[in-house]
């Protein structure tokens, strides 16, 4: 009996606890972040890609962009990251953003563009965007390259 009851107090306080992860969430972040970081799109390495990158942030945490092309068109874009929750939704926002844009139209995308769609972030996590953006820069740089070399 006495296990039973230590067994409810110990789920109740589970509860609480997640309640209060919860509103700490929903007190820093928008709406839209937390769906994004919960659910995050076109999640994944991307076998044979035309071009990617892989870039280390100032944090330490990584970003990286994979890229597959009809001609300098993007059909299909990919990331992974072993960031926080910021990264991951900006990682995932932004292949959404981009899906089907030229490479010029997705190399105009900036950190405030990301930022927006997100419906903002906190001050501490405006460099997640950045390295989502300066990741997917490299990785469209990274095409230009691979194309110098076709014509080699
Ligand atoms: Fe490192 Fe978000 S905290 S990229």
């Amino acid at each position: 009996m006495k296990r039973q009851a230590e067994g409810s107090d110990f789920a109740r306080m589970m509860a609480e606890l997640q309640k209060q992860i919860a509103e700490q969430e929903r007190a820093r972040y928008s709406v839209e972040l937390i769906a994004e970081a919960r659910n995050p799109r076109n999640v994944g390495r991307m076998d044979e890609a035309d071009a990617r990158a892989v870039v280390r942030g100032w944090c330490g945490d990584t970003m990286e962009f994979y890229l597959r092309l009809d001609g300098e068109q993007i059909t299909e874009i990919t990331f992974m990251t072993d960031g926080c929750g910021p990264t991951v939704a900006c990682g995932s926002r932004m292949t959404a953003m981009v899906q089907g844009m030229s490479l010029e139209e997705a190399g105009e995308v900036a950190a405030q563009d990301l930022i927006v769609a997100l419906d903002g972030l906190p001050e501490e996590n405006v460099h997640c965007a950045e390295l989502a953006v300066i990741t997917l820069r490299e990785a469209i740089a990274n095409c230009f390259k691979l194309d110098a070399t076709d014509d080699v």
